[in-house]
């Protein structure tokens, strides 16, 4: 049975991903590993956490003595590293946990495996999943490709760049059979309410304040994060040793519009008058260094492995819509105390 770690998989994309891999991989052994930090959530694998080949070990990347125990407990032959602190806000009011996680973490990943592996290379995978925000920002034209060159513009983004970085220099350097991603924004179940699309749906049934930030004429890719499970499937299993696959909904919104379509949505499975949520929309104080646009060209994917997006965004909105109205004891456990102190932090009540 091969074994396949998967890191951060209690997150809301690693939570997509272990689950798809444990249901149609029954041949395969998951290992899930997660810190459980404030974005990990057990909760988000209930429903497959029984299930004979799946595994869960609690640990932190950043614990390079751990990650050594935890290669020599297990034969991996594959790794999917998802592993990262991912909230860009968090990042410019906490830069060195996202050095630490995502720089650092991976280089411990990279070098246990390394070590781990040796030269019985033949047949393993060390995929890293990242994001198309490494690229920076574009105008009002233009996507980005594999080629664009990387100009990282926030804490975050110049974490994942420098781990992507990395992840090519043991590819290069040891021979380490290395296959990254970088996916534009990813929305659905699961997704922890600090993000744009969760906290607008959760504030919306709350009668909060919907906080757009600047003047909301930010453009961001949205992808249905099934869809991203589905390729990060395709690519660890079809993807060239050593290439690097971009991942995009090709579904562009401008966060005033699509805060807008899910004031409507909202209304409508609540039942209230059209109109009555978009009240709740309130400008407020820029985020410094917003990137203005993220699109992604995403056809080398298309082409050569033959993945394409398959939810159109009225239905994925509406579904994720859905979702967090029949999931409330989900949200409310996710909000721990520690959640309340951001909030109040960030958006000032
Ligand atoms: P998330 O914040 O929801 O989940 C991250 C998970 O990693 C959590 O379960 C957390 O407990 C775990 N984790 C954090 N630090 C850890 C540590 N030191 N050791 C072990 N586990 C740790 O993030 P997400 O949105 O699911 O993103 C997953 C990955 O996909 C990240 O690498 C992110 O950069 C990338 N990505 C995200 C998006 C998006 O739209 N969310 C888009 C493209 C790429
Ligand atoms: P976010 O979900 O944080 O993802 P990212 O910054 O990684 O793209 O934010 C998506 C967009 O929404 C981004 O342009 C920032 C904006 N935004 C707001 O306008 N208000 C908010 O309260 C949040 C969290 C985000």
């Amino acid at each position: 049975m091969p074994h396949l770690l998967i890191t951060g998989g209690a997150g809301f994309i690693g939570s997509h991903v272990v689950r798809l891999f444990v249901q149609r991989y029954p041949n395969y052994t998951i290992i899930n590993l997660d810190a459980l930090t404030y974005a990990g959530n057990l909760e988000n694998l209930r429903d497959i956490e029984n299930a004979p080949n799946y595994v869960f070990e609690k640990g932190d990347i950043t614990d390079a003595a751990f990650l050594d125990s935890l290669f020599a407990k297990y034969p991996f032959e594959g790794v999917i590293h998802l592993a990262a602190e991912s909230h860009v806000d968090r990042s410019i009011t906490n830069p060195l946990a996202f050095v630490e996680t995502n720089v650092m973490g991976t280089v411990n990943l990279l070098h246990a495996a390394r070590k781990s592996w040796g030269n019985q290379l033949e047949g393993k995978r060390f995929y890293h999943v990242s994001t198309d925000e490494v690229y920076g920002s574009l105008g009002e034209e233009g996507f980005f490709t594999e080629e664009t060159p990387y100009d990282p513009r926030s804490p975050y983004s110049a974490s994942k760049a420098s781990s992507d970085h990395f992840v090519r220099a043991w590819f290069h350097t040891y021979h380490l059979p290395v296959v990254l991603s970088n996916c534009s924004n990813n929305y659905g179940p699961y997704h922890f309410p600090e993000k744009l699309i969760p906290l607008m749906i959760s504030n919306i049934k709350e009668g909060k304040s919907l906080p757009v930030y600047g003047d909301g004429k930010y453009t961001r890719d949205w992808l249905w994060v099934k869809d991203h499970a589905e390729a990060i499937d395709t690519i660890f299993h079809k993807g060239r040793i050593g290439e690097t696959y971009n991942i995009g909904g090709n579904n562009e919104w401008k966060n005033i519009d699509l805060v807008e379509k899910i004031c409507d949505i909202m209304d409508e499975l609540l039942g209230k008058p059209q109109g009555t949520s978009r009240t709740l929309i309130t400008f407020v104080k820029d985020r410094p260094g917003h990137d203005r646009r993220y699109a992604i060209d995403a056809s080398k994917l298309r082409d050569e492995l033959g993945w394409e997006p398959t939810v159109k965004s009225e239905e994925g909105f509406r579904a994720t819509a859905q979702w967090y109205l029949d999931n409330e004891s989900w949200l409310e456990q996710v909000r721990s105390g520690a959640y309340q102190q951001y909030y109040a932090a960030q958006y000032g009540q």
